[in-house]
């Protein structure tokens, strides 16, 4: 049985925001969406060179204070855009700030090509969790948002529902 859920997201341009709204919807979980301090501009040319150096480089920048404690929950449900096959920074920093060993961990992340790669590496920072799902979106924004919430709101039932 799960009492306690949690939403931890990134997001630079809403694509994942609009997932973590979606299982928010669902679930009534509490949402943790991380900011750096410093970020992209989304709307910046530019934002593909930076944005893929620092999650190439493994970057963690500076988030501004969280709200929530990770330890308090049950479940949580952690999403990122894929940038450079990979993690964002943002939620590499977030996995430094807190020890998620033995959480229950719903995974999902939003891609402009394929996700995959990214998700493998993103599995591969958490084995020390318990993985519970994992889900690949597509750039739902522009790519059938509609059907695309709804996937997000069945999955994040369905798990709840395995626990
Ligand atoms: C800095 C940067 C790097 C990216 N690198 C990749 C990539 O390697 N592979 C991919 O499929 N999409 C890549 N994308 C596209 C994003 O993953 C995709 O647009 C995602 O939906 C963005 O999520 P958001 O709107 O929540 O920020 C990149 C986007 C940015 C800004």
């Amino acid at each position: 049985m799960v009492n306690k859920i949690l939403i931890v997201y990134y997001s630079l341009t809403g694509n994942t925001h609009l997932i973590a709204e979606a299982i928010k919807e669902q679930t009534g979980a509490e949402v943790e969406r991380l900011k750096p301090i410093k970020d992209l501009d989304s709307e910046s040319r530019t934002r593909f060179f930076w944005g893929g150096m620092h999650a190439k480089m493994k970057h963690k920048p500076k988030l501004e204070p969280l709200e929530y404690d990770p330890i308090d929950y049950d479940l949580i449900f952690l999403g990122t855009p894929v940038w450079a096959w990979t993690l964002t920074p943002s939620i590499r920093s977030y996995f430094k700030m807190n020890d998620l060993s033995n959480k229950n961990l719903a995974i999902w992340n939003c891609a402009g090509g394929n996700g995959v790669k990214a998700m493998k590496r993103l599995k591969k920072e958490l084995q020390n969790c318990n993985i519970v799902g994992e889900n690949i979106f597509s750039e739902p924004l522009k790519n059938n948002p509609d059907a695309e919430v709804k996937r997000a709101k069945e999955w994040a039932a369905e798990i709840i529902k395995s626990l």
